[in-house]
């Protein structure tokens, strides 16, 4: 199945689209590259996009409907930003199933991140790291000069910890945090990040044949 993990195209919640018209737009434009699920994940905790978890609810069942309604089947989840709070907070996952998208600090690594994701972990959630190519500090150089990145003990650590890793879809042409979790077989999920039209974020071509170097449809 043709799975987009990550979109921000639930109207007028957090920094993705404010209108339910440009949804549908981009979602009839996500459905002629093949798209067959998506998952709405507004922003959660995020220090940079506040929002309220009840107004993400009343904009889901005010739109759900509508959305659901193009012949591409569309999922509430969240992007839920890590911090010790969302251990004592009721969290959206990604439909029915256990699965949470978490995305870290994109400055410093946090002090908590092991220690909090293991307690989601024991409360039953599989945990999706969301675009870990953005987390410079879980990545390092290889060689002495123009030295390839390298994914850090951290991510082999966080894989051993049965941690999934999503990358953007538009992140792997550019960016060689990607580059190197494709190619080692990392990344375990792609996904647009599709805030609006027109953010310079490539919607997912499902026709290309590297959509196949990932398992959304194993895990979501
Ligand atoms: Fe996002």
């Amino acid at each position: 199945m043709n799975i987009d993990s990550h979109s921000h195209l639930l109207p007028a919640v957090d920094d993705g689209v404010e209108e339910i018209e440009e949804s549908l737009a981009i979602l009839e434009e996500m459905k002629l590259k093949g798209l067959q699920r998506l998952y709405l994940t507004p922003h959660f905790f995020s220090p940079r996009s506040p929002t309220d978890p009840a107004e993400i609810m009343k904009r889901w069942h005010e739109f759900r409907l509508e959305l659901n309604n193009h012949s591409v089947e569309v999922l509430l989840g969240s992007e839920i930003f890590l911090r010790p709070e969302v251990l004592e907070s009721d969290l959206i996952a990604m439909g029915e199933s256990n699965c949470l998208l978490i995305e870290l600090s994109t400055q410093r690594k946090p002090h908590y991140l092991l220690e909090v994701i293991e307690k989601l972990q024991k409360k039953g959630f599989r945990i999706i790291l969301a675009h870990l190519e953005r987390y410079h500090y879980l990545f390092k150089r290889g060689g002495l000069i123009f030295g390839k990145t390298e994914p850090t003990d951290d991510i082999h650590k966080l894989r051993d910890m049965g941690v999934l890793f999503q990358v953007n879809w538009n992140s792997l042409d550019k960016d060689p945090n990607a580059r190197v979790l494709v190619d080692r077989r990392i990344a375990d999920i792609t996904g647009s990040d599709k805030h609006k039209r027109g953010d310079n974020r490539l919607i997912i071509d499902f026709h290309d044949d590297r959509y196949r170097l990932f398992l959304n449809d194993s895990f979501l």
